[in-house]
């Protein structure tokens, strides 16, 4: 019997994406389903019952989703962070839980220097602003999205680079071109721009604070495309009022952004929506990604981008 596969995204990909991963998943004699913009999680549990495997973005693979799909063999989060799939409960299941790390990458990368743009031009408000280039950008971790950011801006726009990230040894920085730094305290005291590249975790959350975004430079800019729960927000509250220099800019709002906007609108700025990997080619690249990756487990056990070992 043909293996059935669902394709669940709150968030759509583009048309053209979903397209492609319907035809390559039925090339392959899959069956697919696509359940898109749900609103209510009832939808997604009726829709993935018989689905041996499953396609998600952000959606939150979550327990009472694994109960619902008792044939459930493999999830593929089509995209980096996987921090919304419960990856313990799935591997006590033995559901296999992958990524597709990369394939979005250079879209959030070009969203990141969108937004230092944006800030250092005073949200083009026509008041003058900053430029970039020579300035020092302060990367917090240095996977896919980091050294895409570096490259960019580093021959875009002549800028010195600056990495924390300890899992990766110093050597390896190096030989991308940026400068390894060994604390975040240094990082966020000598750059000018600073972006997040750091996943959600038990380790990660809540870690930018207080004592960190005080180090910043004066007229920082703090710039975070990962994922909102790695700021403090209390604490960002806080250094905001205290330091009407420090600005902040973000594709995920924080929970207490009235407060900030109340404070002073004119130094952030959110995206509506978390639009980091909101391009044809990012959806197209990761989508397409996790389609293979599910015909490369199904037919010959490939497990390549296995991250619940
Ligand atoms: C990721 O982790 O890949 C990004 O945050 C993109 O997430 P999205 O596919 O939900 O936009």
């Amino acid at each position: 019997m043909s293996k059935k596969v669902l394709i669940a995204t709150e968030k759509p990909f583009t048309p053209e994406a979903r397209e492609k991963v319907v035809s390559i998943l039925e090339k392959a004699a899959y069956e697919v389903k696509v359940l898109e913009k749900y609103s209510d999680k009832s939808e997604l549990l009726e829709a993935v019952k018989e689905s041996n495997a499953l396609i998600v973005r952000s959606d939150k693979v979550t327990p009472d989703v694994m109960d619902a799909a008792s044939e459930l063999e493999l999830v593929v989060r089509a995209g980096a962070g996987y921090d919304n799939i419960d990856c313990q409960e799935a591997k006590k299941r033995e559901i296999v839980v992958m990524n597709t790390p990369g394939q979005n990458s250079n879209a959030v990368a070009e969203l990141v220097i969108g937004m230092m743009i944006m800030m250092v031009r005073g949200k083009f408000s026509g008041k003058p602003g900053t430029e970039l280039r020579g300035k020092t950008l302060g990367l917090q971790g240095f996977g896919n999205v980091g050294r895409r950011v570096a490259e960019i801006a580093s021959l875009g726009f002549k800028m010195r680079i600056l990495a924390y990230d300890p899992l990766i040894p110093p050597e390896k920085i190096r030989g991308s071109g940026a400068e390894p730094v060994d604390s975040p305290e240094k990082l966020y005291a000598e750059s000018d721009c600073i972006s997040i590249h750091i996943p959600a975790t038990p380790e990660t959350v809540r870690s930018i604070n207080y004592d960190l975004l005080y180090k910043m430079k004066q007229g920082g800019v703090l710039v975070n495309t990962a994922r909102a729960e790695v700021i403090d927000e209390d604490d960002l509250l806080r250094i905001y009022a205290e330091r009407p220099d420090i600005r902040y800019i973000s594709d995920i709002a924080p929970t207490n952004q009235e407060g900030i906007l109340v404070c002073d609108g004119n130094r952030c700025f959110f995206t509506p929506k978390k639009m980091g990997a909101q391009t044809a080619e990012a959806n197209f690249n990761a989508g397409v990604a996790a389609a293979n990756q599910i015909i490369g487990f199904f037919e010959k056990g490939d497990t390549t981008y296995k991250v619940n070992n």
